[in-house]
């Protein structure tokens, strides 16, 4: 089934890709541990947090499955499909047991949190279960799972947010890093598990998130990109009672040098405040792009969906963006098909689009899930062909309004962060300007045409995807 047609990570080829640490250090452990990540940037950023504790406990990474004493998937609940592709796996690790019968399989994030013990009890397919606040307990779960007891800790936080360990790096280009800065949500969007699998919303240390930035851009990182559910509800109150919101922790992260970079996701609609856009505005550092998910253009189904804004309030935050910041890149998630949706409910989403001109849009077919309020509220009445035709719809659209925007870049010249070589060739470079969008050009002699180095770069030519240029630096 089509149902993911836009990656939801910057790059959908790393789903359930094998970590290994960035700098291939961890050669001296005498345990190892596999892991693989699904779902969105948190889970990845999660992973990271999961490889430091497990290394403090004389775990090193491996991408070969076939030498590790401890397989872990960390994973998502969003949608169906997500969970079968996971089942799918543990079902292959799980083969593994007869001839090692001393292999640990773990289940980690939300499939962990929302089947809880099943796939331990019922299902017989793992041996520890972890939900996303409780990693900390990992050694003593691994300990427990070693033993042959069942090792299971599901429970959610209100305080925990890792503000305290330093990530481990998997599988990073050196140059572009995610920075977690909250975890949980307090939003309950009808259609949405996150907050059943990932808890109440709360905000880390601010001191400790630039302390991470800074580390980061010692170490020769030029691009920290924030995480969170909903980042523009951050909300710090430190020992002295002063408070941090979430422009001024963009604020403190672009001081830290010019020469690096700040992006931020996901940002709610009804959250993102003129403070916020205005700070973005102040700093050439902080990327011109903001991902802003309408899910639906019709009022009536946004309010179904809990999203507590309308159509109108909607295409209201877009024009304002674009009065503060006229060159700002905004791409959008958006759902097909959810309950009750009728064609005009739909003809609604693609008109809130072509209004919006977005750059990119991840997009999705509605899937029901489990003890959601749109589960236990509305039947999900919407015909499978209908929905993958109304998706096809979408779909069409926002290819055309990418080409389309991609296509007015031609003969403008953007400052490009060279992340590495282009997927095609070794002779070309891809980077991203501030707005988000893929540059792909040729290598130079010119000093400046390095890895991890700002260059400026004149589009030449663009599919609907990338950006195509040569640089002017020399
Ligand atoms: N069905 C389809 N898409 C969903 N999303 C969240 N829950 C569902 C669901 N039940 C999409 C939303 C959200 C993105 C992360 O995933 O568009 O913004
Ligand atoms: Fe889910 Fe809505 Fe929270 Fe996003 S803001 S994680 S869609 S509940």
């Amino acid at each position: 089934m089509l149902e993911t047609l836009q990656p939801k990570v910057q790059d959908e080829s790393r789903q359930g890709e094998a970590y290994a640490p960035a700098n291939g250090v961890f050669n001296d452990y005498n345990k190892k541990f596999y892991i693989e990540s699904y779902g969105c940037q948190m889970n990845f950023s999660d992973s990271e947090i999961v490889a430091s504790i497990l290394n403090e406990q004389g775990f090193g990474s491996t991408r070969n499955v076939e030498e590790a004493d401890l397989v872990l998937l960390n994973t998502c609940s969003i949608r169906e499909k997500a969970e079968v592709t996971v089942r799918k796996r543990l079902t292959e690790f799980r083969k593994f047991k007869h001839d090692r019968p001393g292999l640990l399989i773990g289940v980690l994030g939300c499939m962990a949190e929302r089947l809880k013990s099943k796939l331990l009890e019922e299902e017989k397919l793992v041996d520890l279960v972890v939900g996303p606040d409780a990693y900390r307990t990992l050694p003593g779960l691994i300990g427990e799972a070693g033993e042959g007891q069942k090792a299971v800790n599901v429970l959610l936080s209100r305080e925990e947010t890792y503000a305290d360990i330093s990530p481990v790096r998997l599988n990073s280009n050196g140059i572009t890093a995610f920075v977690s800065i909250m975890r949980g949500c307090n939003n309950m969007c009808s259609f949405c598990v996150v907050p059943f699998t990932r808890g109440r919303e709360r905000s880390r240390d601010a001191n400790s998130i630039v302390a991470e930035c800074t580390a980061l851009f010692n170490e020769g990182y030029r691009e920290v990109t924030l995480l969170g559910q909903n980042v523009d509800s951050y909300y710090w109150v430190n020992d002295s009672k002063q408070e941090v919101t979430f422009a001024q922790l963009l604020e403190k992260c672009a001081l830290i040098d010019p020469e690096l970079r700040i992006r931020f996701s996901t940002s709610h609609p009804k959250d993102i405040t003129d403070p916020v856009l205005y700070t973005m505005a102040k700093y050439p550092n902080i990327c011109r792009y903001i991902h802003l998910p309408l899910q639906s253009g019709s009022t009536r189904v946004l309010q179904l969906m809990n999203r507590t804004y309308t159509r109108e309030w909607y295409i209201a935050k877009v024009k304002r963006i674009r009065e503060i910041m006229p060159d700002c890149g905004i791409s959008s998630d958006i759902i097909a098909g959810f309950c009750t949706e009728t064609d005009e409910d739909h003809k609604d989403t693609l008109d809130v689009m072509e209004q919006s001109a977005y750059d990119f849009s991840y997009m999705f077919i509605y899937s029901e899930r489990p003890g959601t309020l749109a589960a236990r509220r509305y039947a999900d009445d919407i015909p499978e062909e209908i929905k993958k035709d109304r998706l096809t719809q979408i779909v069409n659209l926002q290819n055309r309004l990418s080409l389309e925007s991609n296509r007015k870049d031609i003969g403008k010249t953007f400052t490009v962060l060279i992340e590495g070589d282009s997927k095609r060739s070794d002779q070309q470079w891809m980077g991203r300007n501030s707005q988000n969008k893929v540059l792909v050009f040729p290598k130079t002699d010119h000093p400046a045409s390095q890895k991890g180095n700002y260059i400026d770069v004149r589009v030449i030519d663009c599919t609907q995807g990338t950006l195509i240029g040569e640089a002017i630096a020399g």
